[in-house]
């Protein structure tokens, strides 16, 4: 196993405790907590470097100027972007993805046309494309899945027709932890004449990630799922795509110039980025980006797996418990749903609670996957760098209790 237990000392809140026991955070998939090293450099720029950025004539604004795009910097080679200018910052995921939906889609897509998703979308990858057509008139199809909880490849030849214009995919599911093979669906988009948009919320911060590799146009992600602060995210986007779209939001720092009935806009990204930034979170942002390098994205990958291969044969040994997603550690990432006998998860996340055991329950911000699964919630627990074996030992404790308690048989 890659022993990444000397980590948990960086991230002071998992020495407390939660109704009187050491807090065992499973819910990473949801935010991730923060080590001192994020906090540190958030802390510096407000003591030292505080100042608007792209905007001052002084050394100080220089400086602020400087810290956000070398954040920018960072996170375009985190993902192996070709230029700093590919990466957008935007709120997060759920953003950066309402920028490509008003960006591109409310201006190319036509009625008829096609918006193909596949059934285990994050509400952030369905909802903006539902807005876009209802002005657009374009229809939102759903690329299913099969038995072993994987996108239904086969379903992909016979739905990526010519009324198809972008093709949205998660790069990891956050209730079943599929990873569908996702440079196999953006290639496909791109023959058909599609552009693809990539979910990359569960997936940048768990694996290695390579943007030309996966061969998307667009790819989203948040700072709070890996390490970062909330507030911030990343659209990373082809740059010929980005030039030629049309900005979602306008304000302060994204014009060129402004007469009274139009304007003219910045160059990207800062086409893309109106108003005052999240500065000092830019800042966190860089600084997560600094840790994940030097814990190696390889080595979280591997953690990662290794817990998760640990959880699936304990959670295996629990009677009455059912786990939505693929039996294979290899198939999925750190996140694992289920539900217990009839137990409601909201009831079995709040006796898990008591045992100071953080899980998540609900639908996780998946309805139409959960209509699917036939459950109106699941229970979910998730995993990242600071988690141990002893935490998985810890929620296998805790749900024995919550048999007992219940009386699942
Ligand atoms: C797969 C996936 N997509 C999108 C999001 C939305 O991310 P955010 O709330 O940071 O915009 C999440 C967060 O739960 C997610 O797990």
């Amino acid at each position: 196993m890659t022993d990444l237990s000397r980590l948990r000392g960086d991230f002071p809140i998992l020495s407390r405790e939660m109704n009187g026991r050491p807090l065992v955070y499973l819910d990473s998939a949801a935010t991730t907590q923060k080590p001192v090293q994020v906090l540190q450099a958030m802390d510096d720029f407000y003591r030292q470097a505080n100042a608007n950025v792209h905007r001052g004539a002084y050394a100080l604004a220089e400086e602020a100027t400087a810290l956000y795009e070398g954040a920018r910097a960072k996170v375009a080679a985190f993902i192996h972007a070709t230029s700093p200018r590919e990466v957008v910052f935007a709120r997060g995921t759920t953003s950066a993805i309402n920028t490509v939906a008003y960006g591109w889609g409310l201006h190319h897509l036509r009625p008829g046309d096609r918006v193909l998703l596949t059934i285990m979308e994050h509400h952030a990858n369905v909802v903006p494309w539902q807005l876009v057509a209802r002005h657009t008139g374009a229809k939102l199809v759903y690329l299913p899945m099969d038995d072993g909880y994987r996108v239904d490849l086969t379903a992909l030849d016979r739905m990526l027709d010519e009324r198809v214009k972008v093709v949205g995919i998660t790069g990891m599911s956050n209730v079943l932890g599929t990873i569908p093979p996702v440079a196999e669906v953006t290639a496909a988009a791109r023959r058909a004449g599609a552009i693809s948009v990539v979910d990359a919320a569960q997936l940048v911060p768990h694996s290695p990630t390579d943007v030309a590799a996966l061969g998307a146009d667009f790819l989203a992600f948040s700072a709070h799922k890996m390490l970062g602060p909330t507030g911030i995210g990343a659209l990373w986007g082809r740059l010929d795509l980005l030039e030629s779209m049309e900005p979602a939001e306008g304000g302060g720092e994204m014009i060129r110039d402004v007469d009274l009935q139009t304007s003219t806009w910045a160059e990207v990204p800062q086409k893309f980025e109106a108003g005052t930034p999240p500065i000092a979170e830019a800042v966190g942002f860089g600084a997560a980006v600094d840790y994940l390098s030097a814990i190696g994205m390889e080595a979280v990958r591997a953690h990662e797996a290794d817990l998760t291969a640990y959880a699936l044969a304990r959670l295996g040994e629990v009677p009455g418990l059912t786990v939505y997603g693929p039996a294979e550690a290899v198939d999925r990432g750190g996140v694992v749903s289920f539900t217990l006998g009839d137990i409601h998860p909201h009831d079995l996340a709040t006796i898990l609670d008591q045992q100071g055991v953080a899980i998540r329950a609900g639908h996780h911000c998946a309805r139409p996957l959960h209509r699917v699964l036939d459950v109106p919630a699941t229970a979910r627990a998730s995993f990242y760098v600071y988690n141990t074996r002893e935490d998985v030992d810890a929620l296998i404790t805790a749900l024995a209790e919550a048999r007992r308690l219940f009386g699942v048989a």
